[in-house]
């Protein structure tokens, strides 16, 4: 009976594994999957020149880009405000934060 259970184990384990790397290697893209967040989150105050950046105009990447170390998430401005609660209307859900954290470290490019 423990025999049977002893071959599957390791089977799951594996599973698990690779399951887990494909997750961490999975490309976080900035217009299907960075953009609408900010649109739905940070419009509230940035657009207009009303705070820091206006994210509304073309070159709102490039402005929130001054924030940005890319590959280095905790090295980023942007994600130091973020995480460390910056103000917002509708805060970021832990795995917003978690994709803008992969977002950053894979080189925060506008994909
Ligand atoms: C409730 C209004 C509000 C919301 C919502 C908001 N911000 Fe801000 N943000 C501000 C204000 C006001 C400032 C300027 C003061 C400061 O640096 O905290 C600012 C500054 C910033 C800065 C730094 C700019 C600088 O010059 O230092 C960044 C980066 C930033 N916001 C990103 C974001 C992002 C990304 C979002 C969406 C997840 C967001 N903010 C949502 C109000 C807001």
């Amino acid at each position: 009976m423990a025999k049977r259970w002893r071959g599957l184990l390791p089977m799951l384990a594996a599973g698990l594994l690779a399951s887990c790397s494909a997750e961490a290697q999975r490309e976080i893209s900035f217009s299907k999957t960075m953009q609408p967040v900010f649109n739905a989150k940070c419009l509230q105050c940035h657009f207009g020149g009303r705070a820091a950046f206006d994210m509304t105009r073309d070159d709102s990447y490039q402005d929130l880009h001054k924030f940005i170390k890319p590959g280095q998430a905790e090295a980023s401005p942007l994600y130091i405000k973020i995480k460390g609660g910056h103000p917002t209307v509708n805060p970021l859900s832990t795995a917003e934060i978690e994709m803008l954290k992969q977002w950053i470290n894979q080189g925060a490019v506008k994909n």
